[in-house]
């Protein structure tokens, strides 16, 4: 397909992008980069239509998924929901004859309106942030898939334009890095989110 060691596919659910804070600037870091299938599923879907063959001939073509949404309700977007109930059909990605997706990586991209500090066990939110993506985590472990700590960007209503660009770039390099094979997969397994310490996961990053 190209010459990159790893083929991304960036699916991407924000319902309302025209009143997008955050979410509008992190994907101009990555919806142009070679090697990056970028998939935006409310503007190909706006009628929750989905084109399930499609879909799937589109999962087989790349090694990486990124599932990239605000957090709503603690979960994902309900396009991506019905993506995720459509797509990831039994027999095909799951059950006895279903391997179509084994053995790539998933990982989440949230931005969240909490702050970091309200996402832990004793604070408002009650659990760490990793804990709000168990499904997405199970479905990845029963489609044989090995997902990754998420990369989160949280307290999207006040984070400043500076902050917005460092997450954006941080975005853009461990896309970069998936699709390189130059991410260093064991130390990114122990962090609660992959871009929690940059440095410890990304091989011979400069700094
Ligand atoms: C319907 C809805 C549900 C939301 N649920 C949550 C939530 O469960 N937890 C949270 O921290 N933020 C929640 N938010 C805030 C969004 O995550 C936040 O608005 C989004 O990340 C901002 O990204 P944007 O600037 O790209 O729109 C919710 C927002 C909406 C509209």
């Amino acid at each position: 397909m190209n010459e990159f060691k790893k083929n991304v596919l960036i699916i991407f659910a924000h319902p309302a992008l025209q009143k997008s804070r955050v979410n509008s600037k992190l994907i101009k870091y990555v919806n142009d980069m070679q090697g990056v299938t970028f998939h935006d599923l409310y503007e190909i879907y706006p009628d929750f239509h989905i084109n399930v063959a499609k879909e799937q001939a589109q999962l087989l073509k790349h090694d990486i998924i990124v599932f990239h949404h605000p957090l709503f309700w603690f979960s994902v977007p309900a396009l991506l929901k019905e993506w995720m109930d459509l797509v990831l059909e039994h027999m095909w990605a799951y059950g006895r004859k279903g391997s179509a997706l084994k053995g790539k990586k998933l990982l989440s991209v949230i931005t969240t309106g909490g702050r970091e500090s309200l996402f832990s066990e004793k604070a408002y939110n009650r659990h760490p942030v990793k804990e709000f993506l168990y499904p997405v985590a199970q479905t990845a472990y029963i489609c044989g898939m090995d997902y990754l700590p998420p990369f989160v960007v949280h307290g999207t209503h006040t984070i400043t334009q500076e902050m917005i660009a460092a997450h954006g770039e941080d975005y853009k390099e461990i896309i970069t890095a998936l699709r390189d094979d130059t991410i260093d997969l064991e130390k990114a397994a122990e962090m609660p989110r992959l871009n929690s310490d940059m440095n410890d996961v990304l091989k011979g990053r400069k700094l």
